[in-house]
């Protein structure tokens, strides 16, 4: 799998971002409907998880005590079901030409590892550029303020919780990094305001995937 292969596929690959609880998989869902009502074939997913192997790796990173593993072994675990999941799940649709919504991707690792203890991006893109090669076409950012992020999470009650554990300093440190990331990457991310009703943030999303659906069709917009 050399990066010439996975930059050059047929299908579209749309990625979600942003702090827990700011609405990142309300708004895939909707988008995948939205794009099928439309006639496309979408293939939902998410990570980490979204391959039988990687959601493996999701029940155990996922939960338990906040501090069981330090970010170097993160950045692992979670490149490694990435691997799985992008073999498995994304290349074979984007092959078929198929529109890939994923909820939370490499950015997230980017943050949450190369961010939250200490400075380890460099580590994360090493590992990135050995390892997965591939980045989204299109990034949506859902940007809010961590405060609301946080209840909304927490009002979710599960058990997935680990990284909600570390409180709302991570959010904040995190909503910081994202913007910042948006700039680093500005070609692929869009920011979109998650403060807004759920159907308003649905039709900027909309909108925003279409343009970039048209650019790449060649169409007029
Ligand atoms: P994320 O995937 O980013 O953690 P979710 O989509 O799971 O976020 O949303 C977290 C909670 O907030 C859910 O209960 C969801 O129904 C609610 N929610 C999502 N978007 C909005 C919104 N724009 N306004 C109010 N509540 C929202
Ligand atoms: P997710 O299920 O998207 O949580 P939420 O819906 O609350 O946003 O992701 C679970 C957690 O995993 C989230 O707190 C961020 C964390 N995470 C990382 O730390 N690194 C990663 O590479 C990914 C993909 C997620």
């Amino acid at each position: 799998m050399t990066s010439k292969e996975t930059a050059d596929l047929p299908g579209l690959f749309l990625t979600f971002e942003g702090i827990d609880g700011s609405g990142k998989s309300t708004q895939c869902k909707l988008l995948a409907e939205a794009l099928r009502f439309a006639g496309k074939e979408v293939v939902l997913t998410r990570e980490p998880g979204g391959s039988p192997g990687a959601e493996e790796i999701r029940r155990i990173v996922l939960e338990g005590d906040p501090d069981k593993w330090s970010a170097e072994t993160e950045i692992l675990l979670f490149t490694a079901a990435r691997r799985d999941h992008l073999e498995r799940t994304i290349l074979p649709a984007l092959k078929a030409g198929k529109v890939v919504i994923c909820d939370r991707f490499a950015d997230s690792t980017r943050m949450y590892q190369g961010l939250s203890r200490g400075d380890l991006r460099q580590t994360v893109d090493q590992l990135h550029d050995l390892m997965i090669q591939r980045e989204p076409d299109l990034t949506l950012l859902i940007d809010m303020d961590p405060e609301t992020g946080l209840s909304r999470a927490k009002g979710r009650q599960g058990r997935e919780e680990r990284f909600e554990d570390f409180g709302l300093g991570l959010q904040q440190q995190m909503r910081a990094g994202f913007l910042s990331l948006a700039q680093e990457f500005n070609k692929r991310f869009r920011v979109i305001d998650g403060t807004q009703p759920i159907d308003k943030v649905a039709a900027k999303v909309l909108a925003v995937a279409q343009d970039e659906l048209s650019i790449r069709s060649g169409e007029p917009q």
